[in-house]
């Protein structure tokens, strides 16, 4: 099998396809209501059998869990929560005997208030580990500034026993570590080779833009040293290895991205930005205050992302994740065109220039869900609903927000088959299973071949046959169009052309210069107008 693996390659992650785990939500094995890593153990076949190279598995470290494993207490420890270290030992060696590789998530930017490093540096000023963390002089009720943090309230904490504030730029037991400090980087690099000796097959690096951040100053992203860390991180780790390394950059944008991604090696394989994602907010500035997407913008940003970077760097392509909500129910249909509409965002996706990511349950059509505020868990949303509460926002304005755009959206558990639950536990799940799981389910997907599965298993099987997917030059056909996404991918062996309608009514589109070429996949069964495109129809023409 290795031998004629993608592996051998130096940048096999650019011919690969990655699919994120977010274990809490996967498969649970023991019935506590918490996916597990002997769960996804029993799934590695489905994943095989989709196709997929890889896993980034989100946090399965010791944690208490106040930022679902984002606020890490111990980093060469798994939390018993989601199984022991000889299930992940044994994870990642019968992953890869299928040939995929484990993504460990990196989280650098904090760690947990209860790390010993974080518990000693409170202790004193003189403790040394005091430096490992970043800490302002001040008084009760006087703070250094006024940062504010992501999740809500102010960016300071105080601690009475030394007399300081800390930085938490995310919860209270999320305190930001001193990248200022040397050893706190050797200690990280460290740790991250000890996982690499663990044989795992890369990194997604969190918050990776807000390493170099300088408080005083008020700058949290793309700080001056950042470039710097992570030339040295990469030197020092897992640079001149055969690993995939992706940051999750919300701050980045196509220059910095050339630095982030260089083909040189020197810092990351690829980042994850998030320009595109933005868009369907109010002036692109808060999350909860919706706007409808502007196309046209939004085909500029993928145009311009697919441009900027071709040979100077190398996109990450995704839809969802964890923190993002289903991407049928914000750009697509839910309803009367799931499949549809599933089909065509997956087709505009994948035939991209980049690696592409699929979350936890996209390759099923899973949908956002619409819970009662009492079923949501994430500690953004509810700080979220309580603030705007005591603002006076109206319950329903509140709520369609959380529906929206909840992190929940993507957190409920894996849609397995018609059983209680959904198969995904035996006993009382972390968090409510979305209802519909009766219709879209794994068991289902796999039985009907005309499933959004199987369309997901041959555009990756697509991606390994032809190299134009990985390497064409990118080039954005009718930039005018305020409905059709078409774009070509050139190359010396072959062309690419991708035509998607993003809307459910017919349109024109001109598609003449295709006659004769190859369909290589489309989603409706008959494609022969050359001239209009069906709701949500999308096409892959080869020649
Ligand atoms: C990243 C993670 C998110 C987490 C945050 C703090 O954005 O994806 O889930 O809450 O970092 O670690
Ligand atoms: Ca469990």
């Amino acid at each position: 099998m290795e031998n004629n693996s993608i592996f051998l390659e130096k940048d096999w992650w650019k011919k690969a396809v990655i699919y994120q785990i977010y274990p809490r939500s996967f498969q649970d094995s023991n019935g506590d209501g918490i996916g597990d890593i002997p769960g996804i153990l029993r799934r590695l076949d489905y994943l095989a059998d989709l196709g997929i190279d890889a896993i980034w598995l989100s946090p399965v470290y010791q944690s208490p869990q106040d930022d679902n494993g984002y606020d890490i207490s111990d980093y060469e420890k798994i939390d018993p929560m989601f199984g022991t270290m000889e299930d992940m030992d044994q994870l990642i060696a019968k992953a890869k005997e299928k040939n995929i590789r484990i993504i460990m998530d990196l989280v650098l930017n904090h760690t947990s208030d209860e790390h010993t490093w974080f518990l000693e540096a409170k202790k004193s000023r003189d403790n040394p580990y005091h430096d490992y963390y970043i800490w302002r002089d001040g008084e009760p009720g006087k703070m250094p500034n006024e940062m504010r943090a992501v999740f809500g309230g102010p960016a300071w904490e105080w601690v009475p026993e030394v007399g300081q504030y800390y930085l938490h730029q995310f919860t209270v037991k999320q305190p930001d570590l001193n990248w200022e400090n040397p050893k706190v980087r050797q200690e990280l690099y460290k740790m991250i080779n000890w996982w690499i000796d663990k044989g795992v097959g890369g990194f997604r690096l969190d918050t990776v833009d807000l390493f170099g951040k300088k408080p005083d100053e008020m700058i949290t992203h793309n700080g001056p040293l950042l470039h710097d860390y992570l030339k040295e991180m990469s030197r020092e780790s897992y640079g001149r290895k055969p690993l995939i390394t992706v940051g999750e950059a919300w701050g980045a944008d196509v220059e910095n991205a050339k630095l982030y991604s260089n083909p040189d090696g020197s810092e990351l394989s690829m980042v994850f930005q998030f320009e595109a994602m933005l868009l369907d907010e109010q002036g692109g500035k808060e999350k909860w205050d919706l706007s409808p997407l502007p196309f046209r913008q939004m085909k500029d940003v993928f145009n311009r992302w697919q441009t900027g970077l071709y040979e100077k760097g190398w996109n990450s392509l995704f839809w969802e994740n964890h923190d993002i909500p289903r991407i049928i129910s914000r750009w697509g249909n839910d309803k009367e065109y799931r499949e549809k509409s599933a089909k065509m965002l997956a087709t505009l996706l994948h035939g991209m220039q980049g690696t592409p990511y699929i979350y936890q349950g996209e390759e099923l059509g899973m949908t956002n869900t619409a819970y009662d505020i009492s079923e949501y868990r994430d500690i953004e949303t509810l700080n979220m609903y309580k603030e705007r509460k005591e603002k006076g926002v109206p319950e329903n304005e509140i709520m369609a927000s959380i529906h929206a755009k909840s992190r929940d959206n993507a957190r409920s558990p894996m849609q397995w088959d018609t059983s209680p639950n959904a198969g995904f536990t035996s006993g009382i799940p972390w968090m409510k299973v979305n209802p519909n799981y009766t219709e879209i389910n794994g068991e289902a997907a796999l039985k009907d071949p005309d499933s959004i599965f199987h369309y997901y298993q041959k555009l990756i099987q697509l991606r390994k046959q032809y190299d134009v997917f990985t390497d064409g030059k990118f080039e954005m056909l009718l930039p005018e169009d305020e409905s059709i996404f078409a774009y070509k991918r050139g190359h010396n062996e072959g062309c690419l052309t991708v035509f998607c309608n993003f809307y459910g009514e017919t349109v024109e589109c001109p598609m003449e210069a295709c006659n004769g070429a190859q369909l290589l996949i489309s989603n409706y069964s008959d494609s022969d107008s050359m001239t209009s495109l069906r709701p949500y129809e999308a096409r892959i023409y080869y020649q």
